[in-house]
């Protein structure tokens, strides 16, 4: 019996400076590979996450320019504690020095910053410099701009069933009242639509625990480049292949 992977990466680096069909509202991206992609040129893992940020930078231009309305980005799971303690602090020290030489872009441009993800757990420097970011870009009305940082899907979906619980033993809340619009406004994505198109580079083809819940219905692209060489065609490409999904919900196409 043969079989195809066909259309498992998306290998078609688009021309187009624009995709063709409707952008999807929420993109979110792991920001996977950039350690392997500083193993591929002699460099310590650490200069694969300074090339990941300046991907990053790029993506949120291109994003910004495409129109999408949510782009949530991947930038530490609760697994990655488990690295050596230098990649830690060099990871940890990367949104101080994002958000000290790009936070001015992003309020000329609308952008409004948010964080998913335990912020307890997070160095003091590291929280100071999001949440000047959120502060400073809370009212504005463009892009949101989400970091998933010290997040993991599962831990955040014990803590939103712990904080129904409370709320169900306060009686704040009844037992019958509890559905999914209760479980989504107890995640750190509440208030946010879910999102649309899941993009991962890197050649991985997995979740690792981000937005187990929120991810139900998106379409699922892997492309295979590491994420410091990801660049406009790419995102411009897998939302091609996105507008080229059939997404049904469950329901069938009349
Ligand atoms: C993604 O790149 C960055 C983080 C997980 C923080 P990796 O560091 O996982 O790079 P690879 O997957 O080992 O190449
Ligand atoms: C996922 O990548 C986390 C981020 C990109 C921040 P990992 O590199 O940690 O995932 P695994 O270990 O390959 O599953
Ligand atoms: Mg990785």
């Amino acid at each position: 019996m043969s079989f195809s992977l066909k259309g498992l990466f998306t290998k078609k680096v688009s021309t187009k400076e624009e995709p063709s069909g409707e952008v999807p509202r929420h993109v979110a991206i792991i920001m996977d590979g950039n350690g392997r992609w500083a193993a591929h040129r002699g460099l310590p893992r650490t200069a694969g996450h300074h090339a990941g940020m300046v991907a990053l930078r790029r993506t949120i231009r291109s994003a910004n320019d495409l129109g999408i309305a949510v782009l949530t980005v991947y930038a530490f799971s609760t697994e990655n504690w488990n690295r050596p303690s230098r990649e830690v602090d060099f990871l940890m020290r990367l949104p101080n020095e994002f958000l000290r030489t790009d936070l001015p872009e992003l309020i000329e441009k609308n952008v409004r910053v948010t964080m998913s993800g335990f912020r307890e757990g997070l160095p003091k420097h590291t929280k100071d410099a999001i949440d000047d970011a959120i502060s400073k870009t809370a009212t504005n009305t463009g892009m949101v701009l989400n970091f998933a940082l010290n997040y993991g899907s599962r831990a955040e979906i014990v803590k939103a069933v712990r904080e129904i619980a409370e709320e169900v033993s306060q009686k704040q809340l009844t037992f019958d009242e509890i559905d999914e619009v209760t479980v989504s406004q107890h995640l750190y994505t509440a208030g946010l639509p879910d999102p649309d198109l899941l993009i991962r580079p890197s050649g991985e083809i997995r979740l690792s625990n981000f937005l187990l819940w929120q991810l139900a219905y998106a379409e699922l692209c892997f492309i295979d480049v590491y994420w410091p060489d990801f660049k406009h065609e790419h995102l411009v490409a897998a939302i091609e292949v996105y507008c080229k999904r059939d997404r049904r919900f469950g329901g069938i196409k009349l």
